[in-house]
């Protein structure tokens, strides 16, 4: 593919809690920027503060919110601007439910498999502590449910990685598989 023929796509980002979706996301979105590549990302956290304002953790308001995050995935993506979604999207169905909307050539679904024992030890936000005391309840891994993707197209593992290397394990992705130009077709083109 040459460079100026940007196809969209949604790199939809599931995980815990502090697994490191966010992180791992906005390297992503700096390295795609860096390539000439347009970006959008949609951040679970972000978007309870605008478009999913008002809504709760049950599992119809967390429906709610990630249809919303698939409508607007989709959107972005049909015009080719490529999205990244980072939401906990603790339901496989849910999420099949946005690969549906999106189409299954677009939707790339990526794991971040830290497992809840590091999440919960990294407790970045002091979220599981108040999980575990019962101050929060509907918490997703400890009183709430997180359904693991059974098929994702990439698994990300931020036990033995650093976020950098993640972030080129996903980049490798869409290069192999046409998403973005190579660094020699990019070459190629300038030539
Ligand atoms: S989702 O389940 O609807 O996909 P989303 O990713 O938007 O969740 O929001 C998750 C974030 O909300 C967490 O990272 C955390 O900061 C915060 N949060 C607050 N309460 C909860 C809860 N009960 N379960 C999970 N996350 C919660």
């Amino acid at each position: 593919m040459s460079n100026t023929e940007q196809k969209g796509f949604v790199l939809w980002f599931t995980g815990l809690s502090g697994a490191g979706k966010t992180t791992i996301a906005d390297i992503v979105e700096a390295r795609l920027r860096d390539r000439g590549s347009k970006i959008e990302v949609l951040d679970g956290d972000v978007v309870r503060t605008n478009l999913s304002k008002g809504l709760g953790f049950s599992r119809e308001d967390r429906d709610t919110n990630i249809a919303r995050i698939a409508f607007v995935a989709d959107l972005l993506a049909r015009n080719d601007v490529p999205v990244i979604t980072a939401a906990i999207s603790p339901y496989r169905q849910t999420r099949d439910d946005a690969r549906a909307l999106v189409g299954d050539d677009k939707f790339i679904e990526i794991h971040i498999s830290t497992p809840l024992e590091e999440c919960e030890a990294r407790d970045v936000k002091g979220l599981y502590a108040k999980a575990r005391s019962g101050e929060i309840k509907e918490f997703t891994g400890i009183s709430d449910p997180y359904e693991e993707p059974l098929n994702p197209e990439i698994t990300i593992n931020t036990v033995d990685f650093e976020p950098e290397q993640s972030a080129d394990q996903i980049l490798e992705y869409l290069e192999s598989n046409g998403f973005l130009a190579t660094a020699g077709e990019l070459e190629g083109a300038v030539a």
